[in-house]
Parts: C-alpha cells; structure tokens; sequence
C-alpha cells in the first residue's frame, strides 16, 4: 500500500467510526440530571385565532393584552384535556376512548459542542386512530428564541392556526403549521396570501421563524429523526443535524434529542443567558396531522437563569 492508500484508508476508517460514534449512547448521564415533569394536552381544534376570540375564549382579552397561556392555565392541563377530547364543539370528530392527556419527564444538559433534550413518556392504553400506518407514537418539540413575539405567550400555538389541515376551516387541504406574520392578513379563520419571497427572507434573517425536531418511534428501532422550521409553512430539512437515540420498555418511551449549540442557519443557536420558549407534543396511537397532545409554552435557558429547564454544562 503506498502511504496515500494507507491515509485514504484511515480517514474512511476514522469517518466510519465518528458516524459510529456520534449515533452511540449520548454521554450524559441522566440519573444525575433533575427532571422537570409536565403535561401534555389534547387541544382539539382551539386555534390561534379561536383563543383570540373573546366569544370563544373568555382569556382572550387576557391574552391579547399580554397575558401568556399557561398564566391561567398551568395545572390545569389534565382537565383542559378531559373536557377538549370529548367535546364536539372543538373536537367535531373525536376519536373514540382517547385519553385526555400524557404526562413526560423532561431533562436538558449541555457539553462543550451539544445541547440534549431527554423525555421519558409513556402514552398509556391508546385507541388505534388509523392515521399514520408507520407510527404509533412520534414526539416532537418546537423551539424560539425570541425571535417570534407571540411564541414566549403561546409557544406551540404560535403556529396552529384555523386554516391548517383538518382545523377548523382547513378542511383535507394539506396547510401545515405557519406563523401570523408569514401572512399579509389573518382573520377569524387563519392567515391569508402569504408575503413575497423577500419579505420572508427579511423576517427569516431577523430570525422570525421557529425550529421544530421530531423523532418518529417504533420499538426496538433507531427513530427516525426529521427537523425543520415554521415560517410560512413547515420546511422539513433535508439532512437533518438533530439526531435522536430511543428506547421503549413495558409502554415507556425515552427518547435523547440533541444537536450540535451552533448549527448555523437555519438553526437558533444556543448561548447561555438567553431565554428560549420550548413546547412538546406527542402523537400517540397512530395520530397524525392536529390530533396530538401538546404542552404549554415553557423555557429553556443554557447554564442557570430562570427558566423550566435548565441545561447545565460540563
Ligand atoms: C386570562 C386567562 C387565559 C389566558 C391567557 C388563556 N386562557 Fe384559555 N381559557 C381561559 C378560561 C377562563 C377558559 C374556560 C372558559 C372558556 O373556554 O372560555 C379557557 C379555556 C381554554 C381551553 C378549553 C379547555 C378548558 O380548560 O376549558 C383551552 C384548550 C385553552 N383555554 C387554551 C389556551 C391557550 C392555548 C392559551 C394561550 C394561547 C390560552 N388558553 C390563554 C382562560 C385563559
């Protein structure tokens, strides 16, 4: 072999094994990380717009003078989603024995190069919806970091909107998430005519979108992992620099979410002191599409601060 044989030969080698390596167990050791537990809740229909709509909502007002969601509502998520998955004036199609809500575990640390993001779920006894053949159970999170105004008081809700498919007004049509701001006009019924290409470019580089990560589950399989961001519609990236380990045991999901602090565009970065909004939601029993349980909006700071989840470093 000459010697540039022998250096092409160790660099595949070493490329192999850092694939190898980067996919392995993440080195953080959880059982030494506190974590946080909240509720996710079935939302049925309540949009955006439905929640700014006093007739509809009686926060509304509340909300709109700048009141968050979970500042009337945190605590009072299991009942929220008791009363939303069984009621036909926001669920017209529910589905048959669905439970009102999940509960997770969530942790977050940091290294030197990553942030990681840890939930432990299980979703309990789960009627099949029939939606998504692949997967029975899909977990996601949603991330801004001051970038989107109204996501710091609506997290999640920030991009669900009465026109997006099989909301209220969205019917079949295939309208994915977007945000307000990716519209020229909004009504009761959503967001209308997006904006030109350049004046979302313009919002995208003041950072007026937000990131999403999903891991799609299926038991003793690596998830498939997709990640992307919402601004006019959502954009799944194509090589996704989210990756995400999983294990399921007697109905228990735990799923290690990370990526690397500075991604570049058309990633947040992650800096300590610096507060960023973050919402959960889980897809269980084979769902797809709105019919998922979601959290409220919390926050996430890097190293110390006040915030939910604090991902501390090294
Ligand atoms: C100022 C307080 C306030 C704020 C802020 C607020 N809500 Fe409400 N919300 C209420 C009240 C009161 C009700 C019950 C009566 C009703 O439906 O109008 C309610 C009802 C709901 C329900 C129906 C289930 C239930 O528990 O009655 C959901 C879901 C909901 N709100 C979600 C949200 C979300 C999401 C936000 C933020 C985007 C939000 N709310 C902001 C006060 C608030």
């Amino acid at each position: 072999m000459t010697s540039k044989r022998i250096k092409t030969a160790a660099l595949v080698w070493l490329a192999v094994w850092g694939c190898a390596a980067s996919a392995q167990a993440a080195p953080i050791d959880w059982s030494k990380v506190a974590g946080k537990s909240i509720t996710l809740f079935y939302p049925g229909q309540m949009s955006l717009e439905m929640l700014l709509t006093q007739s509809e909502h009686s926060g509304a007002s509340k909300f709109r003078e700048g009141k968050g969601c979970r500042g009337c509502h945190e605590g009072e998520e299991q009942s929220s989603g008791n009363l939303t998955v069984a009621d036909k004036s926001v669920e017209p199609t529910p589905i048959k024995d669905k439970p009102g809500f999940v509960t997770m575990n969530v942790k977050t640390a940091h290294d030197a190069e990553r942030l990681y993001v840890y939930v432990e779920f299980n979703p309990g006894s789960q009627p099949d919806a029939g939606m998504d053949k692949n997967f029975a159970t899909k977990v996601a999170l949603m991330l801004d970091d001051g970038g989107v105004a109204e996501a710091a008081r609506a997290g999640c809700w920030a991009a669900c909107h009465d026109n997006a498919t099989r909301m209220a007004s969205g019917g079949d049509k295939e309208t994915t998430k977007y945000l307000a701001r990716s519209r020229a006009s909004v009504t009761r019924q959503g967001g209308a005519d997006i904006k030109p290409a350049a004046e979302l470019d313009k919002i995208r580089t003041e950072g007026g979108f937000l990131e999403y990560w999903q891991a799609r589950l299926k038991p003793g399989a690596a998830p498939d992992v997709v990640d992307g961001d919402i601004l006019d519609k959502r954009a799944e990236h194509k090589t996704p620099m989210v990756v995400a380990e999983a294990a399921e045991n007697n109905g228990l999901w735990s799923v290690t979410f990370s990526r690397k602090l500075m991604a570049g565009a058309p990633y947040k970065d992650f800096a300590p002191g610096k507060t960023y909004t973050i919402g959960f939601s889980v897809h269980a029993g084979h769902t797809g599409h709105r019919f998922h349980y979601v959290s409220l909006e919390k926050t996430l700071m890097l190293d110390g601060g006040k915030a939910d989840f604090i991902a501390a470093g090294p």
